[in-house]
């Protein structure tokens, strides 16, 4: 199993905002809602756009393209057109540090 890896200071996003990272060679966002911390794919599942583009809104991401949403704790999407989940990855805050396991 991967080792999680230090992508942010648990201080440095504020609730709505996300923070594009790379993990493994992964393209990442890591979502601050309502202060909690979620870490899903970038990239929409629907076509190749980024999620970056959108917003965080009730435990929510949604894609600014053609508007569905995805729950930021299972990636299902909640409206069409997606219909395909985005992956999800483990988050640990500890250390003052947010830490992610992709
Ligand atoms: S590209 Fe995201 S909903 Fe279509």
């Amino acid at each position: 199993m991967a080792d999680f890896v230090a992508v942010a200071r648990e201080d440095e996003l504020k609730p709505a905002q996300m923070k594009r990272v790379v993990v493994a060679g992964k393209r990442l966002l890591l979502c601050n809602s309502a202060g909690t911390h979620y870490c899903v794919d970038e990239m929409c599942s629907h076509e190749d756009y980024s999620l970056y583009l959108g917003c965080i809104k009730d435990g929510k991401i949604k894609c600014s393209l053609h508007g569905s949403y995805f729950d930021l704790t299972t990636g299902q999407p909640t409206c069409e057109p997606a219909d395909s989940p985005i992956r999800t990855y483990p988050v640990k805050v500890e250390a003052g540090q947010v830490w992610v396991q992709a």
